[in-house]
């Protein structure tokens, strides 16, 4: 795992952004896995920003989003669907139907089984982006979720609910029930790109990169992964032990790019 305590929030969104870049310029039809929160927004409004300025192409990409509500329509407001299209896809050169998200309506436990199918129809996700909930999950997978899991309806816990209460008004109906890829769904794609920023969230990211791998903090199975790399601004990464050896790594990582590009 490798960790980089970046400077700003700002700065985590462009580094997280050189990733995807990097890949795209790779593998023009590469396959994102993307999240939602308000985490990541910040990502892609720098890659919104990179593709208006001709930096970046994803006619050919492909993307899976993690998760979904189980009971909202795509054009629900609070659906995930909803703000992929708002917070991303209609900004950017992506053909919408090569977009994928979970369907949250319908027969959940198909559409679960479907959804993974999809996945590995297309080859496997190259780059899952990730957020960190205050509990550590990633996706949906909330505490004691099977570190193998796959693609599959998650109830979601009182701490969550609250946390995502703000999206909702108070009048109006917030799912209990989720679709989340699985751990070992995450676990297969060949690298992980988790993102974490303010103080709430430094706890969690303690626990995920220091702490013991265990199921009481999912995002702590990327410790297992064989590409992960776990970006926090200052605030996320207070509660880290080994901040100077972070830094070291992130400098020598740097130079030997430096030193690959010359
Ligand atoms: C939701 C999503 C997660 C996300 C988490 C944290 O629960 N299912 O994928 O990581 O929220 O969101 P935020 O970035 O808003 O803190």
């Amino acid at each position: 795992m490798q960790v980089v305590i970046a400077e700003s929030a700002q700065e985590v969104a462009q580094l997280g952004a050189d990733h995807i870049c990097r890949l795209i310029k790779n593998k023009p039809a590469a396959v994102l896995g993307l999240a939602t929160g308000s985490t990541p927004i910040a990502l892609y409004q720098e890659l919104i920003s990179r593709f208006q300025h001709g930096i970046l192409s994803f006619s050919q990409v492909r993307s899976f989003n993690l998760d979904e509500y189980v009971g909202l329509e795509p054009d629900h407001p609070q659906s995930y669907r909803h703000f992929m299209n708002h917070q991303l896809f209609k900004h950017i050169n992506i053909n919408l139907q090569n977009t994928h998200l979970p369907d949250g309506t319908g027969d959940p436990v198909l559409q679960a089984e479907r959804y993974e199918a999809q996945i590995r129809e297309a080859g496997g996700i190259d780059l899952q982006v990730l957020g960190l909930g205050r509990n550590g999950h990633i996706g949906f997978n909330e505490p004691c979720s099977s570190l193998g899991s796959a693609t599959r309806i998650k109830t979601l816990t009182p701490e969550t609910l609250r946390d995502n209460s703000r999206f909702f008004s108070s009048d109006e109906f917030q799912p209990t029930l989720a679709i989340t890829m699985g751990i070992g769904t995450i676990h297969r794609a060949r690298k992980a790109l988790l993102l974490a920023t303010g103080k709430a969230k430094a706890e969690a990211v303690k626990q995920m990169v220091e702490g013991p791998l265990s199921a009481s903090c999912p995002a702590s199975a990327l410790q297992m992964h064989p590409h992960a790399v776990v970006v926090v601004d200052p605030e996320a990464g207070a509660l880290l032990t080994h901040h100077d050896y972070y830094h070291r790594v992130r400098a020598e990582t740097d130079l030997l790019a430096m030193e690959h590009y010359q």
